[in-house]
Order: structure tokens, then C-alpha cells, then sequence
């Protein structure tokens, strides 16, 4: 199938068509958000599976029966694919979802509701490396190519959700004020309690320290690669091939230093320094 088939195009962003439709895009603009509803949104391979182990225990407390008995993409559905329409009124309050959306998409309702949001970024150049992997296991994804031909079709956005640098502008620049919160992958894999602290407090829940750990055990890189509900085995090997990827491949900071050479790092570089050059925002890692 060629990439044309493969992906829908929605207000100039590539969306594959496995997982989005027409109907689930209108179904996401006209959803209804609640006050008490909070989204994790995140650019492709940053972190979004994580997050979808995180949100549903911080919010419970750290009962376990979500992450045991329902499947990521039902337990935490994206806003924007078509599952949500399918499991929406099983979800309990408060609700929890993630979107790849950039902002600019994001549904009226969103706008006037109170929903939070935990805005979670990570060093594009390990996003990348993970995308690369992610394409070659992923059936509805076209073929990469080599890893510098898929370098270029990353930096020109030419992949799903466009652009990454896009994407954290427009995140950046919101009138959320204290409904966002901003995370990295990075701080999480440093010390995921203290990652999960500062979501609970930003969610308010008064979570012990025990609940804390308990938490942080039970979402850790280890757990979800054998949890069945989380590592993707149950999806059909004809869209999601563990065997030539796995989904939770590495789940480490600084994998491009094993994949970039020298030019590649400087051109990689360059383009990201680029696009980022007049914005008021700073990130939070060395891009040498
Ligand atoms: P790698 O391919 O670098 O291993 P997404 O869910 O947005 O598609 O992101 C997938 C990336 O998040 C993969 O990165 C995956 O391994 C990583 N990931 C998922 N759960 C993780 C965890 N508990 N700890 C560390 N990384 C995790």
C-alpha cells in the first residue's frame, strides 16, 4: 500500500487511517469535555502508552484493575481515534484520555471546559529513533527506508502528526494557564516517583508515598513490557509486529547516540535550531 492509502489528511496533518476516520475526527470535534476531565497529550513516540499506564492509577489512587483488565487503548482512548466513540460511556469520572493533537485542533468544548491537560515532550532526536523502529513493526505505517532517508521524511513533518517542532509550539503557546502542565520523558525516566508526585499534585490528589511507589513499580518500563494489557500483544501481528519491533523497544534517554552519525547530528540540529530560533521558550536538553 503506498503512504497516499495509508494516511488521511486532516488540516494538512498525515493521519493513518487504521486507527483515525472521518467519523472519529468529527466525533473528537464535537466531543464534550467535562470540567473534571484531563488529557495527556504527547507527540508521537514520547511517551503516550506511559502515560495511559499513569493516568488511570494517579486518578484511582493505585488500584490496579484498569492496568490489569482493560487494554491501553480502551482504558485511556485517544481523542481523536476511532475507539473513543466505542468506549466512551464506560469511562468513569474523572476521565482520562490522551490526543496527539496539536492544540489548534482540539475541540471547542475543551476550550470552555476546566480539563488539564499534562503535556508531555521528549528530546525529538530519541523520538525519531523510536518512530524509525516504530514504522518498521507498525503494518499501517509505510516503510521507512534507511534510518537517514527517514531522518529527512521527520524533519520535513512528512510523518504522522507533522512536524515535531510544530507541534511543541503550539503546545507552548496556549491560554491554559495553570491547566497544563508541562513533562518531560526524560524527568520520568530520571526518577519516575518524583515525575508522578508533581502529576498528582497538578491533579490534586493527595497521594501517599506508599501509593506513590506503588505507582512507579507498576508503571515502570519492566512491568508494562509483560503486561498483556499494555505491551500491544493482543493487537494482530499484521498491524503491530513485536517480533520486528517491539513497542516497548528501549525505553531509554540518549538511544540516537547508537544511530546518528556526526553529519546526520549536525543536520538534525540545525533544522530543530532552526524552526525553534525566534520562540520565547527554551527546552530542556542539549541538542549537541
Ligand atoms: P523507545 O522506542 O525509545 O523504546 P508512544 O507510546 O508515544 O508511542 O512512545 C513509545 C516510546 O515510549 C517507546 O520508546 C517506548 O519504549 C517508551 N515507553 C513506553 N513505556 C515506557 C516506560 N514505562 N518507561 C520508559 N519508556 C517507555
Amino acid at each position: 500500500m503506498s503512504s497516499e492509502e495509508m494516511y488521511l489528511r486532516y488540516h494538512g496533518l498525515l493521519l493513518p487511517k487504521e486507527t483515525h476516520s472521518l467519523e472519529s475526527l468529527k466525533f473528537a470535534q464535537d466531543f464534550t469535555f467535562k470540567d473534571d476531565d484531563v488529557v495527556a497529550v504527547v507527540y508521537p513516540k514520547s511517551g503516550t502508552i506511559w502515560m495511559q499506564e499513569i493516568l488511570p492509577l494517579l486518578l484511582n489512587g493505585g488500584d490496579l484493575t484498569p492496568i490489569q483488565t482493560i487494554p491501553n487503548w480502551d482504558r485511556v482512548p485517544w481523542l481523536e481515534e476511532t475507539r473513543l466513540e466505542v468506549v466512551v460511556d464506560q469511562l468513569s469520572s474523572p476521565r482520562a484520555m490522551v490526543s496527539h493533537f496539536p492544540y489548534h485542533l482540539m475541540p471547542p468544548s475543551f476550550h470552555t471546559s476546566k480539563a488539564k491537560v499534562i503535556y508531555v515532550m521528549r528530546n525529538p532526536k530519541d523520538v525519531m529513533v523510536s518512530s524509525y523502529f516504530f514504522h518498521q513493526m507498525a503494518g499501517f505505517l509505510p516503510d521507512p527506508g534507511t534510518f537517514d532517508e527517514f531522518m529527512n521524511t521527520f524533519l520535513e513533518g512528512r510523518v504522522l502528526l507533522g512536524k515535531w517542532t510544530d507541534h511543541v509550539k503550539s503546545w507552548k503557546h496556549t491560554e491554559l494557564g495553570d491547566r497544563i502542565m508541562y513533562i518531560t520523558y526524560e524527568e520520568m525516566v530520571q526518577d519516575l516517583p518524583a515525575a508522578l508526585s508533581r502529576m498528582s499534585a497538578f491533579l490534586d490528589r493527595d497521594l501517599s508515598e506508599e501509593a506513590i511507589q506503588k505507582i512507579s513499580e507498576h508503571c515502570s518500563f519492566k512491568s508494562m513490557k509483560v503486561n498483556n494489557m499494555s505491551n500491544f500483544s493482543l493487537v494482530p501481528k499484521l498491524y503491530l509486529d513485536n517480533d520486528k519491533s517491539p513497542f516497548l523497544r528501549k525505553g531509554v534517554v540518549g538511544d540516537w547516540k547508537n544511530h546518528f552519525s556526526s553529519e546526520q547530528l549536525s543536520r538534525f540540529t540545525s533544522v530543530i535550531h532552526k524552526e525553534l530560533e525566534n520562540e520565547s521558550f527554551t527546552l530542556p536538553w542539549s541538542f549537541d
